[in-house]
């Protein structure tokens, strides 16, 4: 818009001022931002704009014309101002809205995944086993892994020439000592440290002399239980045991035991256990599946540490923490258990 210098009429200045305001109605339907805004206000309201010029044209008129002149130019400053305030807070708001767009949290979208770390299924067994037993009040109890003839084997009714040693073929250290074979050496050391009653599960690492195989593995680890008390007979073994087939397994289970040999016990057994209704052929034990070894401590072994047999009467169990894993998972590899593959472990 050109400035307006010469002098006007009142009619020159009224056409001026509808200009002014076409003008300014096309220009505000094109603003788009904060700059285009502030152009436009400078345009119209800044000190050589459109309006301020107009104004200065107020003195060309008689004071009667000015007083109505005055009132148009008043009523277009104050339509472009006002349309400036809104377009501003119009701008306003669509910047706001647009903000809020892109910082909004959407609570559907999938989050950042971090692996969470978890405990070894044999570390789960070993504590859900411990939990059962420490319901029962039986106490924790731990030993050395390397031990001596003497704890492993001898105290255990196993003397040196004696061909059940066969069975628990170790790794030998030199100068009469090994890693152990079973957790059983935990329990003549308790023994041997207390008066009775003792009530203890001992679980932990043993070792021994076996290729590794799906069934079979050079370390591996084991639970064993003591109770040693006045008045304890086999009826006792076999609550506490089933207690823990219930616990373990679950009520669905039942039990058996059949006759073993250990030299450390008398009478010994074998534990098994079926789910009940679950007929196989005989060959397959006819479903039952062996979980532990078990047994009323020989005299002998309480006489080598010092009880007195007629006094009191104990017994103890052995299982392996693997093999309850095995069967509580269907895991068919002892092996799966130390390749600690992630996609493995992350199942349990
Ligand atoms: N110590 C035996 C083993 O390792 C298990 C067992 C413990 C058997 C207690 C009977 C009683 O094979």
């Amino acid at each position: 818009m050109t400035p307006i210098i010469q002098a006007m009429s009142r009619v020159e200045l009224q056409q001026a001022v509808e200009e002014a305001r076409r003008a300014w109605q096309t220009a505000e339907a094109s603003v788009e931002d904060e700059a285009s805004l502030e152009a436009l206000r400078i345009r119209f309201l800044g000190k050589k704009g459109v309006v301020t010029a107009l104004m200065t044209r107020l003195r060309d008129l008689s004071p009667e014309e000015r007083a109505e002149a005055g009132r148009m130019l008043n009523a277009l400053k104050t339509e472009v101002t006002e349309g400036l305030e809104a377009r501003r807070a119009a701008l306003m708001e669509t910047a706001s809205r647009d903000r809020e767009a892109k910082e909004r949290y959407d609570f559907t979208l999938p989050g950042t995944w971090r692996p969470i770390g978890r405990l070894h299924p044999l570390t789960r067994v070993r504590l859900e086993i411990e939990d059962v037993f420490q319901r029962l009040g039986f106490v924790v109890a731990t030993g050395p892994e390397a031990e001596s003839d003497y704890y492993n084997f001898e105290a255990l009714n196993m003397p040196a020439d004696h061909p059940a040693r066969d069975e628990w073929d170790s790794f030998y250290l030199g100068e009469g000592r090994l890693l152990r074979t079973h957790t059983s050496p935990v329990q003549i050391r308790v023994m041997r440290s207390q008066q009775p009653p003792v009530r203890i599960i001992c679980p932990g690492k043993c070792y021994r002399r076996d290729n590794p195989d799906a069934t079979h593995s050079p370390v591996f680890y084991q639970v064993e239980l003591l109770w040693v008390e006045q008045g304890l007979t086999l009826a006792n073994l076999k609550w506490v045991i089933s207690e823990f087939v219930s616990s373990f397994f679950g009520p669905e289970y039942e039990m058996r035991f059949a006759a073993d040999y250990f030299p450390f016990t008398e009478p010994s057994a074998q534990v098994h256990i079926r789910k009940v209704g679950r007929e196989a052929p005989a060959r397959h034990l006819g479903g039952w599946l062996e979980i532990m070894g078990a047994g009323m401590v020989d005299p002998a072994v309480l006489a080598g540490v010092g009880y007195d047999p007629e006094e009191v009467t104990g017994f103890a169990f052995g299982l392996g923490v693997e093999r309850m894993a095995m069967l509580r998972w269907g895991i068919e590899d002892i092996r799966s258990f130390y390749e600690n593959h992630p996609r493995f472990l992350a199942q349990f």
